[in-house]
């Protein structure tokens, strides 16, 4: 039996094609949900969308600080694998509940897989790369999105035998859902037009903590932005955000966070998208869509040297410039990425069969 680790929205995403994969059958697993991520919109629903199976135990650990919520995860996942143990322990992404169980597992001695691993922003004050380096730095099996990711690994002399190029499971869950994309509510009750709305999301605390550069940045780009209007499906950790300050402006739709149905479709009919998630401008470059990210460096360069996306930053003559060639239709043609069809989940499937059955 192998344990497959899960706590938050992305996790969820890029687990549901393991479950979905045409040979899942053959994986005895036992789904571990940690409760970072517990509200229905962030949570449930995903699972209620993505046909994912109810986890065997949730944590419950939800917020805290850094160190709290790691802390917390690592004490309930030692509990439970002091009274029952699995074979390996596979986790995923680079969010707190990946590198909490990946240290809870390996300090008990099982062997531990991580998917998605390899991605590397070399920027050591995102809290995603502490996770990244450390959960890749105890792993036994490395399952990659892109060559780039495979050879950081290399670099960190990790032993090519180990490291598995499967693709990305994000894409898996996309385009097998594509066909079941919803129509929001709000499409009808706000008259949206295909390629006539931008849309937007912002979590990075880096991005959301100082309340006046968030609303400048949204303010910028009302100004400048071309287009009907702006959909901003907001992270619970902006409530408070949103509370405080007075948007005034019609032309800017602030929201509760969509499923992922309904995210999906308003991004498939969208114009384009600016965002601070690695997560979306993979989607956005599979579904085509220009893709502008309010970081300065990315994990996923893949996105922006084949893909749609392009790093703009604070940099607001990036971003006018950018949204100028978008409204003009002028943003660059585009390819998919290597192996991100539709079949990664299948290809962990089986070397997880092989090894760990
Ligand atoms: C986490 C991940 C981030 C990932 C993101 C996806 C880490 C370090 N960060 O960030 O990499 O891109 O998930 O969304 O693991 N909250 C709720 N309800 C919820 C979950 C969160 O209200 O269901 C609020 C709480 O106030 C909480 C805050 O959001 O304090 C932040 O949640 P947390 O899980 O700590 O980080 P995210 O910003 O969601």
């Amino acid at each position: 039996m192998i344990d497959i680790i899960v706590g938050t929205r992305p996790n969820f995403v890029k687990i549901a094609s393991l479950f979905n994969a045409k040979n899942s059958s053959l994986l005895n697993f036992r789904l571990i949900h940690t409760g970072q991520h517990y509200d229905h919109v962030m949570s449930s629903i995903f699972f209620d969308e993505l046909g994912i199976p109810e986890p065997m135990k949730n944590l419950g650990v939800g917020s805290g600080s850094h160190s709290e919520q790691t802390a917390k995860i690592m004490l309930e996942y030692e509990k439970l694998l002091q009274v029952s143990r699995p074979k390996m322990v596979v986790v995923v992404g680079d969010v707190n509940s990946t590198m909490a169980c990946a240290i809870a597992a390996k300090k008990t001695g099982l062997p531990l897989g991580h998917i998605e691993s390899g991605l590397r922003s070399y920027d050591r004050e995102m809290p995603e790369e502490i996770n990244r380096i450390i959960t890749d730095s105890i792993s036994d099996i490395f399952f990659t999105t892109s060559k780039n990711a495979s050879n950081n690994l290399i670099k960190e002399n990790i032993d090519s035998s180990k490291i598995f190029f499967v693709g990305n499971t994000m894409a898996d869950t996309l385009l097998s859902n594509m066909s079941s994309f919803k129509k929001p509510q709000l499409w009808n009750s706000l008259s949206l037009q295909e390629k006539k709305y931008l849309v937007l999301t912002l979590h990075r605390e880096s991005n959301v903590q100082d309340y006046n550069k968030l609303k400048r940045l949204i303010s910028e780009i009302m100004e400048v932005c071309p287009f009907d209007k702006l959909i901003f499906p907001m992270h619970p950790r902006l409530t408070s955000f949103a509370e405080q300050m007075d948007f005034s402006n019609p032309r800017l739709i602030i929201t509760k966070p969509m499923s992922y149905l309904e995210f999906n479709f308003l991004v498939q009919h969208s114009k384009a998208v600016i965002t601070d998630s690695g997560g979306i401008s993979e989607e956005t470059t599979i579904m085509k869509i220009p893709c502008l990210t309010i970081r300065e460096n990315t994990e996923r360069p893949e996105t922006c040297e084949i893909g749609t996306n392009e790093l703009v930053g604070f940099n607001f003559e990036k971003l006018r410039n950018s949204l100028s060639r978008i409204n003009d239709s002028e943003w660059k043609s585009s390819q998919l990425p290597e192996k991100w069809d539709g079949l990664a989940g299948y290809r962990i499937n089986e070397v997880l069969r092989t090894i760990a059955q």
